[in-house]
């Protein structure tokens, strides 16, 4: 369904986020017909380009991001029309007159500022729009991470930015929450009636969430302030967590969503003290050198002779105190250079209470559901059947699988374009709000003030691997082990 016209205003316009990000997902949305030329995308940055040199930036970002079978001459042409650009630095009051001429004074246009910058710009910007009457009861601000570093730093930045915009125009992103598979958990859990009934401690004996890349960190500044906790923890694997264990909301309205997400996220059992060094793992990857394989370590990346505490890898055994998950916890493991790029979520059920078959038929092995988040999408559900063929009754366990590219023909849109639109549409679903942030940066504070004491080691893994070997003990000391089948790629 077309959206609204709009006028979007992009700050920090220039940036590595929207070229490979927002102007791609933003083409592929016109390609698909959702907006016409009638809107209009409005590049601010400090960098000195006229508009056609930031138009001919766009046309590149979409050359290079776009799929090739994407690409049509004439629809590109009429995108790269939408794209104008202003040379401003936000802290510098002269250059904003400028805007006022780009951005359309009618009610039907929706207007939103996307700030695709640092967070100590937010107040400067903010400032701005309201002083010049940019802000309209309808405006709306889109922010980016990193929004905080702790709990006091992001209260910072949320009442700056409320000092200007009511929460209800105000959409922090995550971009997790704009993957079709993390919607599609919504789709799993609630659209069903098969898993409701038995989606809690009864039944499940325990979840893990796994967000792997197989990329380094690259020696950028930012991540080596951040960490694996802030950069990924913090929101992405906390928000897959709140999904999958959240209760039914009674919509899919974004308060009543949100809601429950909260009260997950205040559910969580607190780790702190001892149970930082027990419940959690820290790691950073180091290089490999061999005659066919050489990768540069973290250490390496930043710069000869630097010495950094920074974690690539973090791996956390939570709980969520409620009734439905009591004793139940949730494995959580994130890095940058590990095996492979592989996402996905693991429900691992219970034994069956009692088997009729002897062990030489084979032990049922308890059932699994794996939500694939990325690459390769999809769902398996691993059941035990009968082995066929005429050797008897022999147990055999075999996945139900459902394999989106071999389902669908359709190419999986990429997380932002649902989230620009959805900007555009007002719909603050897959937004976090305001208080979900803090209370996820509540939970992650007392880790973090632990790392900063040396309470748990930052252990040494090497690149190309799963993680340290702590990480494993953290889940076998349980009785538990990690995923398996993501060692063997042939099995996915
Ligand atoms: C970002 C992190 O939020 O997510 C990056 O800052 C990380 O460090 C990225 O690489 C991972 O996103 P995706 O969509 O590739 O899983």
């Amino acid at each position: 369904i077309p959206v609204d016209p709009f006028d979007y205003v992009v700050f920090g316009a220039t940036g590595d986020l929207s070229q490979r990000k927002l102007i791609p997902a933003l083409y592929y949305r016109f390609y698909d017909g959702q907006f016409d030329t009638n809107s209009r995308i409005i590049g601010v940055s400090r960098t000195e380009m006229s508009d056609e040199e930031f138009q001919k930036f766009a046309r590149d970002a979409v050359t290079e991001f776009v799929d090739a079978d994407h690409i049509e001459q004439q629809m590109l042409d009429d995108f790269i029309g939408c794209f104008s650009y202003i040379a401003n630095d936000v802290t510098d009051r002269e250059g904003w007159a400028e805007l006022s001429d780009s951005l359309r004074n009618d009610p039907e246009v929706v207007r939103a500022f996307y700030l695709a910058v640092a967070p100590f710009l937010f107040a400067p910007i903010c400032d701005y729009l309201s002083s010049q009457n940019y802000w309209t009861p309808d405006a709306r601000v889109v922010l980016e991470k990193p929004l905080g570093r702790d709990l006091q730093s992001s209260i910072e930045i949320n009442d700056t930015v409320a000092e200007v915009f009511r929460e209800d125009q105000v959409y922090r992103i995550d971009h997790y929450l704009g993957k079709e598979t993390v919607q599609n958990l919504l789709a799993l859990r609630f659209a069903n009636a098969l898993f409701e009934p038995i989606w809690n401690s009864a039944h499940i004996d325990h979840i893990q969430i796994t967000a792997a890349e197989s990329v380094g960190a690259g020696g950028r500044s930012y991540y080596e302030k951040s960490g694996a906790l802030r950069d990924m923890v913090q929101n992405h694997l906390l928000q897959l967590l709140c999904l999958v264990a959240m209760e039914p909301p009674a919509s899919d309205e974004a308060n009543a969503l949100r809601d429950e997400k909260l009260k997950v996220l205040r559910a969580l059992k607190r780790i702190e003290g001892d149970d930082v060094h027990k419940n959690t793992v820290r790691g950073q990857y180091r290089g490999v050198s061999s005659e066919d394989t050489k990768v540069p370590g973290y250490l390496e990346e930043l710069g000869e002779g630097a010495t950094s505490n920074t974690e690539t890898f973090v791996a956390i055994k939570a709980e969520v105190e409620n009734w439905r998950w009591n004793g139940v916890p949730f494995y959580m493991r994130t890095g940058k250079r590990m095996a492979r790029r592989a996402s996905e979520i693991v429900i691992q059920f219970r034994e069956i209470p009692h088997s009729i078959f002897s062990r030489t038929q084979g032990a049922p092995t308890p059932n699994q559901l794996v939500i694939r988040l990325q690459p390769d999408e999809g769902v398996k559900l691993f059941l035990m059947i009968k082995d066929p063929g005429p050797g008897g009754m022999r147990l055999r366990q075999v996945p139900l699988n459902l394999s989106f590219a071999d389902t669908f023909t359709q190419r999986t849109p990429e997380a932002y374009e649902r989230l620009l639109m959805d900007v555009v549409r007002g719909n603050q679903t897959l937004f976090m709000r305001r208080d979900e942030l803090e209370a996820a940066w509540a939970w992650i504070d007392p880790i973090r003030e632990a790392w900063d004491t040396d309470a748990t080691p930052l252990h040494g893994y090497t690149a190309g691997t799963w993680g340290p070997t702590s990480s494993v003990a953290l889940i076998e000391r349980d009785g538990r082990t990690w995923h398996e089948e993501l060692d063997d790629p042939k099995a996915l």
